[in-house]
């Protein structure tokens, strides 16, 4: 654990490294699909970008019992990130050039995405720690779990290969958009269901009762 986070850090400045380089350099990974299709893609980038960096800061900031006070100011420019990185994915994400279930998966996620963080936030302005807390590791867990779904994606390009001509007759689309839609849902449902089952563990439950009746008011 003394570890987990540098090398995350290390996992995301890699992951930043290869994925901004197209946008930095005038191209695209995403063919546009609307006219501010690619516009709306930059937009979203550079703000995942910094939310992407704010949540390691955060993550690695809140560790110990006190926070540090640049906590608060790496906070505030991870929510000012993620807003409008969520809502520009909500609207390129419905026109994604990589199939329905991917679009399914792209409203789900930014949704959630924007839920949690504006929970989060509105629950620390109220004092509410703890319930703070769960919101924005959530909130974290989802902007980094994009890294895996860039991982699984090939993976399950190269796993389900078979099903190319059993299923799709060799209709290279349709397996390219199954492959997309089930390498998106497996990028951040899974993560998201880890860090729900780990903040609902016994000792957590405690702790948090513990922190609710430091703060004085139901969580
Ligand atoms: C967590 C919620 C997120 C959602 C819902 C989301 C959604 C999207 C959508 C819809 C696209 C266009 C591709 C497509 O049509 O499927 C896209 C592209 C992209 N997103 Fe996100 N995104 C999220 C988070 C992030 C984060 C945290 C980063 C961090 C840098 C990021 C970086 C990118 C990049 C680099 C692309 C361009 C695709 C590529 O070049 O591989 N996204 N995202």
């Amino acid at each position: 654990m003394r570890y987990a986070h540098p090398l995350l850090a290390l996992i995301v400045v890699a992951f930043l490294g290869y994925s901004l380089t197209p946008y930095l350099t005038g191209g695209t990974r995403v063919p546009p699909t609307f006219a501010l299709h690619h516009p709306l893609l930059l937009v979203h980038v550079f703000c995942a970008s910094v939310a992407m960096v704010g949540a390691v800061v955060q993550l690695w900031s809140a560790r110990g019992r006190r926070v540090p006070r640049w906590h608060r100011t790496a906070g505030r420019i991870y929510v000012a990130a993620t807003v409008p990185a969520a809502l520009t994915a909500l609207v390129i994400g419905p026109a994604t050039p990589f199939g329905p279930l991917l679009a399914v998966s792209n409203v789900a996620l930014g949704a959630l995405w924007l839920w949690f963080t504006v929970a989060g936030y509105r629950a620390v302005r109220r004092g509410r720690i703890a319930e703070h807390r769960r919101h924005m590791l959530r909130s974290a867990v989802l902007a980094l779990s994009v890294i895996g779904n860039r991982v699984w994606t090939p993976v399950l390009f190269v796993v389900l290969d078979p099903l190319r001509d059993s299923v799709f007759q060799g209709g290279d689309e349709h397996y390219l958009w199954l492959v997309a839609g089930l390498g998106g849902w497996l990028g951040w449902l899974l993560p998201l269901v880890l860090v729900t089952l780990w903040l609902r563990r016994p000792h957590e439950e405690t702790l948090s009762s513990v922190r609710r009746g430091r703060e004085g008011h139901p969580v």
